[in-house]
């Protein structure tokens, strides 16, 4: 006789939820060329998302949550498509300076900033110093990051202590590289959610990512919505993580 044990829906208000989420934000551009619109109305509509995927992580008290916006390497996509991009973040800043008062989210960037037009660095500049002393979720927007640039930088800084003599070769170890990253302080993902189906970490979070629990879903990130966000932690909830023991 065949015994059928009931299967348990698990709801996220059921699970331990990861502290801290990174999510590649990938496939506004074939969401756009299966409209037969262009690449930068694939991107208006990622935006969009992303504007209700960061306030849904913080509703639900995600401690930290890592966007991947823009890589090293988005800088050789065509002019086009990096201003469409820029105009974008510029707008997001813009809102996000305007609504400023109500809001609890701690604003950070992670990448080389210095890379963007003067006026874009200093809406970021004003976002970080107007939401440091909030008691939110901290939200990390990658921009210009990539994590072997993130590395080299590290390495620099750590080669530059050693020739001044404040530290000794030996000195160096796990901790000091992610004191030396630009998350520093900040745990390492739980989490991260590429959606599109690529199987790719595409230089995201590289060092911080080591023992991630990475969850890929086939959804195109403009579609990407809560029920998805939900599927995502339940799916992190189930696996069993070890950390390299038993
Ligand atoms: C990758 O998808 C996506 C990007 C390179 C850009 C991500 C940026 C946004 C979602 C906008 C963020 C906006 C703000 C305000 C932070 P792709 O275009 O490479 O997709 P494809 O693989 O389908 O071509």
């Amino acid at each position: 006789m065949a015994i059928f044990k009931k299967k348990k829906e698990y709801t996220i208000d059921d699970i331990i939820l990861p502290e801290h989420i990174g999510i590649i934000m990938d496939g506004n551009g074939r969401w756009a060329k299966k409209r037969g619109l262009p690449r930068s109305a694939g991107h208006s509509a990622g935006a969009n998302n992303f504007r209700k995927i960061i306030r849904y992580c913080s509703d639900i008290g995600i401690k930290y949550l890592t966007m991947y916006a823009f890589s090293t390497e988005n800088w050789k996509r065509p002019k086009d498509e990096v201003n469409s991009l820029m105009k974008l973040f510029k707008q997001y800043l813009e809102e996000a300076l305007r609504d400023f008062k109500d809001d609890t989210i701690v604003l950070k960037f992670i990448g080389d900033t210095t890379a963007f037009s003067d006026d874009i660095q200093a809406l970021m500049k004003d976002a970080v110093e107007g939401s440091k002393d909030r008691d939110g979720m901290v939200l990390n927007l990658a921009m210009n990051y990539g994590g072997r640039s993130e590395l080299v930088m590290a390495a620099k800084n750590i080669a530059n202590k050693v020739k001044r003599g404040e530290i000794l070769p030996e000195d160096i170890d796990e901790k000091m590289i992610s004191d030396n990253i630009y998350t520093a302080g900040q745990p390492d993902p739980d989490l991260i959610i590429r959606p599109s189906g690529e199987y790719r970490t595409s230089n995201f979070l590289l060092w911080q990512s080591a023992y991630s629990e990475y969850v890929i879903m086939d959804k195109l990130w403009p579609d990407f919505d809560f029920n998805d966000m939900n599927y995502a932690l339940i799916e992190y909830a189930k696996r069993n993580r070890r950390f390299g023991g038993v």
